[in-house]
């Protein structure tokens, strides 16, 4: 008797409360993604293994805006952006928009929704502006992340954002979109210059007949992320590195090689240790190539209307990672220049490099001596600050391993 009493009483506890909504980064997120906000911000998981945990009756907003329309199967009409309610497991409703509970690896937009950059009234190193990359709903702007950019030579300084242990569990297979300027190379024929031919004329121009020596079948300049796309865990993440303020030209063999090896095993690094970092991904200096007439030249895509060089080939790609709740950090460093030789990789390496032959990075599983997947090496970020002076202060205590 008291056992039923008791249970009836648990039945109608539940009732009340309903059961949670639980939905997976891997699983329940449909393509094209809309953009999905939860309590004003952009949706993030909850936990590490990339499940999103909403209480019964909890509310989202999804929204396409931009683009396309909202769909679902279940849908009585046309929305853009639209509110909907936890009603257990993976599904929710709306019972304006939907005529029942419906499964969320269902929303879908008509088309990716747009991300759009804006130039903010904050400033990064020697005074350059900071953008932000992110979507417009409902006139609120939220941003992804910002991007320190030098406006004079078109050079994407870092992009800054964060990375925790959901990271490594990012949507799969989201479709690349084309990269975007957003008017800010302004006449500047951005997309052309990266590209096979432009890219050619532009090195052509320094280097004269040589050029077929650099770039070749296996060797070009390809869009090199700074966050990478997978560095963001839903699709409307993913999708928003394609903005050239994100990217800067790094040779083919160093993107697919030890840049390449260094995103993937920090990605999981971050999520097997638990760190919770903001990261600084940025470029510095410019590279050379030997001339026809026997000496080193700077390499740029192109020359503005003032005949100045701009969007240089970067010298170096790096990673600052610096986990705050600690105050521990560490730089990774590479050569983007498949042809420099030992010995100048030698001279290029700005600090001791603390990666090399160091068991407490034995999860790092680059080649730092391979000159085509890119010469690297790891500086202290006192060290970095030495040579780079591009990162905005904050308190360093120790090694972030
Ligand atoms: C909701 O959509 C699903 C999948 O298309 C369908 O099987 C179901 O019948 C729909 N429910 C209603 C009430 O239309
Ligand atoms: C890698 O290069 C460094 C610096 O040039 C050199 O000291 C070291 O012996 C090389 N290591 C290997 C395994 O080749
Ligand atoms: C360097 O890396 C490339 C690409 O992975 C590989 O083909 C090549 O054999 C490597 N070179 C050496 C010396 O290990």
């Amino acid at each position: 008797m008291f056992q039923k009493i008791f249970l009836l009483i648990l039945c109608a506890l539940n009732i009340q409360q309903g059961e949670r909504c639980r939905l997976n980064s891997r699983i329940h997120f449909g393509e094209p993604l809309p953009v999905i906000l939860r309590n004003g911000r952009l949706l993030e998981p909850t936990d590490s293994s990339g499940n999103v945990l909403l209480d019964f009756g909890e509310s989202m907003t999804l929204s396409c805006e931009g683009s396309g329309n909202l769909f679902h199967p279940n849908q009585t009409r046309e929305e853009i952006t639209a509110s909907i309610t936890c009603a257990g497991g993976e599904n929710f409703r709306n019972d304006n928009w939907l005529n029942a509970p419906a499964r969320f690896s269902q929303f879908r937009c008509s088309m990716p929704p747009n991300y759009v950059s804006r130039r903010t009234e904050q400033t990064c190193f020697e005074s350059n502006p900071i953008y932000e990359v992110g979507y417009i709903i409902q006139n609120e702007f939220y941003a992804l992340y910002e991007s320190c950019f030098n406006e004079e030579t078109l050079n994407a300084v870092y992009s800054k954002y964060s990375q925790k242990p959901y990271n490594a569990m990012f949507q799969t297979r989201v479709d690349r979109p084309f990269f975007i300027s957003n008017g800010v190379y302004g006449h500047v024929p951005v997309d052309s210059l990266f590209s096979p031919k432009g890219q050619k004329a532009a090195v052509a121009q320094v280097v004269g007949p040589l050029v077929d020596t650099y770039m070749t079948m296996s060797e070009f300049l390809s869009r090199g992320h700074l966050a990478a796309k997978t560095d963001f865990v839903f699709a409307f993440g993913e999708r928003a590195t394609f903005h050239y303020v994100n990217c800067a030209p790094q040779w083919y063999g160093f993107n697919g090689g030890n840049w390449n090896t260094l995103e993937v095993d920090l990605r999981n690094h971050v999520h097997d240790v638990g760190y919770n970092t903001i990261i600084y991904t940025g470029t510095y200096g410019v590279t050379t190539l030997m001339t026809d007439y026997g000496h080193r030249a700077n390499i740029y895509l192109y020359n503005d209307e003032n005949n100045n060089p701009v969007i240089p080939v970067p010298l170096y790609f790096y990673k600052v990672v610096y986990e705050p709740s600690t105050k521990r950090g560490i730089a990774f460093v590479g050569i983007n220049n498949p042809y420099v030789t030992a010995v100048e990789a030698r001279d290029l390496f700005f600090c001791r490099d603390l990666c090399r032959g160091n068991s407490d990075f034995h999860w790092l599983s680059w080649h730092p001596n391979n000159s085509s997947e890119g010469y690297t090496f790891c500086c202290t970020i006192p060290d970095f600050r030495g040579a780079v002076g591009h990162l905005p202060q904050f308190e360093v205590n120790g090694l972030l391993t």
